[in-house]
């Protein structure tokens, strides 16, 4: 296909993943006010002026995602991916599942979890209903329909987002020097709190030769990263661990690189730091980490209001703090050096690296 063909395809693709978010939310919103009575607004709602700014970034983010393959970061066809069986199978959850998420929301139960759930043995920052998750990351339902909640709360660009942080892993993983006399060894890459495994999917799109690890606190959610990532034909799966990454169960200097999409958000302060000298620890020196999360307030006092609202709408307790906390401090206090920041859309990135001694 030409590829101003590719390109509108692709523009028109996710202009599809927009309409579909805003009119499931939209429409989800409306059957809930009247089933319910009540109405259920965001305490910021965005004014027209902030709507197109918003529109202009996501424009931004996609052209860049678009660059990116343009630039062979990766193939063209990763743009275009969607998992469909997924979409067509879960799809109707996502709306039977709903009533019981308003019902948590407003009643304000954030520790709700199904009978025969067991949260002992998970740090207490944990065992939350994140987003009103029914049964926060506990069950194998929540992992069907993670994505495609992520998606519809997104209109369709978390795919772009994730997908920025390949550009400065494999730029960088390019120019390390291989130590004289070693034999070449695939390049191994940890992916931190990997969820279902998406960054995994899109890093074994962009560096097909590496060998790639996962972790995560979610036996469900890592269930579903090895059905997603089986998928992939003709390499063995991504190695799959369950634990938590302030512990992580590694020995030190073992990977070229690591990386970390939405997690920070999600963790205490306290947390946040261990889990960035745990990925120092286990990062090669000369590698890098690279962190994807929410933009922070720092960057675009512009989406205060939207900023303000996600706690709100979504029980995300620690996103308050997280938005005025210094990663960068916390990066460089591990030992990081030569930290740089970037922002698309409604994400923030973080490229740090492991100096050699
Ligand atoms: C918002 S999701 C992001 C998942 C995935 N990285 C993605 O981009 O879709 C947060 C993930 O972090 C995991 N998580 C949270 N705290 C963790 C911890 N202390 N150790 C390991 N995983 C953790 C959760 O189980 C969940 O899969």
């Amino acid at each position: 296909m030409p590829d101003t063909l590719t390109k509108t395809a692709y523009q028109t693709f996710q202009e599809g993943k927009k309409y579909f978010g805003v009119a499931h939310k939209t429409l989800s919103t409306q059957l809930l006010n009247v089933l319910s009575g009540t109405k259920r607004e965001e305490p910021n709602p965005p004014d027209p002026q902030l709507l197109l700014l918003m529109q202009s970034r996501i424009d931004a983010l996609l052209e860049a995602d678009w660059q990116d393959a343009e630039d062979g970061i990766y193939p063209k066809q990763a743009l275009f991916e969607n998992r469909w069986d997924d979409f067509f199978r879960y799809y109707p959850e996502l709306w039977l599942d709903l009533p019981k998420i308003w019902d948590r929301a407003t009643k304000k139960r954030y520790q709700d979890f199904s009978e025969g759930i067991d949260i002992s043995g998970y740090p207490s920052y944990y065992a939350q209903n994140f987003h009103h998750q029914t049964d926060g990351y506990f069950s194998d339902s929540s992992a069907q329909m993670y994505d495609l909640q992520v998606e519809v709360l997104f209109n369709g660009t978390a795919a772009p987002m994730r997908r920025r942080i390949l550009a400065p892993l494999k730029q960088h993983l390019a120019q390390m020097e291989m130590p004289i006399g070693e034999t070449p060894q695939p390049v191994k890459i940890l992916d931190i709190a990997c969820g279902t495994g998406n960054s995994l999917t899109w890093i074994n799109q962009a560096i097909p030769q590496a060998a790639l690890y996962g972790v995560d606190l979610s036996p469900a959610y890592l269930r579903k990263a090895n059905e997603n990532l089986s998928g992939i034909k003709g390499r063995v799966p991504a190695q799959l661990i369950q634990a938590n990454a302030e512990e992580l169960p590694y020995i030190d200097e073992f990977f070229e690189a690591t990386t970390s999409t939405f997690l920070f958000h999600e963790l205490p302060a306290e947390a946040r730091q261990n889990v960035i000298d745990e990925a120092f620890r286990v990062t090669k020196p000369g590698g890098v980490f690279v962190i994807c999360d929410s933009i922070q307030k720092i960057d675009a006092p512009e989406f205060e209001p939207l900023m303000e609202n996600f706690p709100v709408m979504f029980h995300e307790p620690y996103y308050r703090h997280y938005i005025g906390d210094d990663l960068v401090a916390r990066l460089e206090s591990a030992g990081f050096t030569d930290v740089s920041t970037t922002t698309h859309f409604m994400s923030k990135y973080w490229i740090a690296i492991k100096p050699v001694a």
